[in-house]
């Protein structure tokens, strides 16, 4: 929106917080994406410590309540993250990296796109076993956009619609939708088995159906992530609300090694981490990360400076121990 149009509507919402705070995070998101992003990060201070500080809250004119800082009100639902991590920390396939710059493009240029009047994707599902990278990607998604990063704990949310805090619930969508934000649904099979359960509850039934419209409304001002590593029961009615699909799968060796140069850049290493390469195949990166991570720390317990061949294995030894106590458990 032009920066002209911004200030109108900002002066126009005075007196009511939540569409204040709404416009004011559109000026702020407007500035993160040129890449202002000191501007950006001082306005969010001014207008975070506006909502919050006892001082600010009695220099308020009369009448001005104080704005409600997201996302308190439903703080158990959603939680803000702050991105710690850039593209560059996230091994992706070709295919995703593509089809994730794609993304990035064109909410770029969604204004342009929108005023031809075509649509802007911005429903994205991640689908893949655990510990694929699913919630880094999200994170990581969210950082490139240069738009703050919420994730909704699906489960909780379906549990508390039936609640007391549907209100709530509520109020986190309303502001997500009003803002520029990416908000990331985990755990996005609760969704599809709660739409399973919701023939015999009609309760049920009725959340489920306000997520999906939701879902469907949601504005390509930002952008709706869901990740599920249960693809089979979501049911094409739910696939089809989405624009685009995103696979993740177990690394490739080719990935592990790319992975393990990562992990052990600044490490002093006895050992070529790249000779574990095969022992690391059919892991996810989230096991394969837990053993380099055991294997750094060795030295440092036992007082030495390099990783050594036998702190690798003892790791490695470690995690398979892991996985077959897990498959043990199940049958
Ligand atoms: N593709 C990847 N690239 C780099 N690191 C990864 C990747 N996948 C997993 N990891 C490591 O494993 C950790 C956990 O990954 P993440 O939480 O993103 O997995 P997930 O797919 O969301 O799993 P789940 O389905 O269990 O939620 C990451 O924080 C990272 O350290
Ligand atoms: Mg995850």
């Amino acid at each position: 929106m032009a920066r002209g149009e911004l200030i109108k509507k900002l002066l126009a919402s005075h007196g009511r917080d939540d569409e204040f705070r709404a416009v004011a995070e559109l000026i702020i998101g407007e500035e993160e994406r040129k890449g202002n992003v000191a501007l950006a990060r001082s306005l969010r201070k001014v207008l975070d410590a506006s909502a919050s500080t006892p001082a600010a809250q009695s220099s308020r004119p009369r009448g001005l309540a104080p704005l409600i800082p997201f996302p308190d009100a439903a703080a158990e639902l959603v939680e803000r993250i702050e991105p710690t991590h850039v593209l560059g920390d996230v091994v992706l396939s070709a295919d995703n990296v593509r089809v994730l710059k794609g993304l990035v493009e064109e909410f770029r240029r969604a204004e342009d796109i929108q005023r031809k009047a075509l649509p802007v994707r911005s429903r994205v599902l991640f689908c893949g076993p655990p510990g694929t990278g699913k919630t880094l990607t999200a994170e990581v998604f969210a950082a490139e956009l240069k738009l703050p990063f919420f994730v909704v704990k699906l489960d909780r949310l379906i549990s508390s619609f039936l609640g007391e805090t549907a209100g709530n619930v509520r109020k986190v969508f309303e502001f997500a939708r009003k803002q520029p934000c990416v908000v990331f649904l985990d755990e996005f099979d609760a969704l599809a088995r709660a739409r399973d359960d919701a023939s015999e509850h009609s309760e049920l039934r009725r959340v489920v159906n306000s997520l999906l419209l939701f879902i469907e409304r949601i504005k390509p001002n930002g952008f709706l992530v869901a990740a599920t590593n249960l693809e089979d029961s979501i049911d094409s009615a739910i696939f089809r609300r989405f624009d685009e699909v995103m696979w993740f799968d177990l690394p490739t060796k080719a990935q592990i090694g790319q992975f393990l140069k990562r992990k052990f850049r600044n490490v002093q290493v006895d050992v070529d981490p790249a000779t574990f390469i095969d022992a690391f195949a059919e892991y996810s990166l989230a096991d394969i990360e837990r053993a380099c991570l055991q294997a750094i720390k060795a030295p440092i317990i036992a007082r030495r400076v390099k990783v050594e061949a036998g702190d690798m294995q003892g790791a490695v030894k470690d995690m398979v121990r892991r996985r077959r106590g897990r498959a043990r458990r199940k049958s």
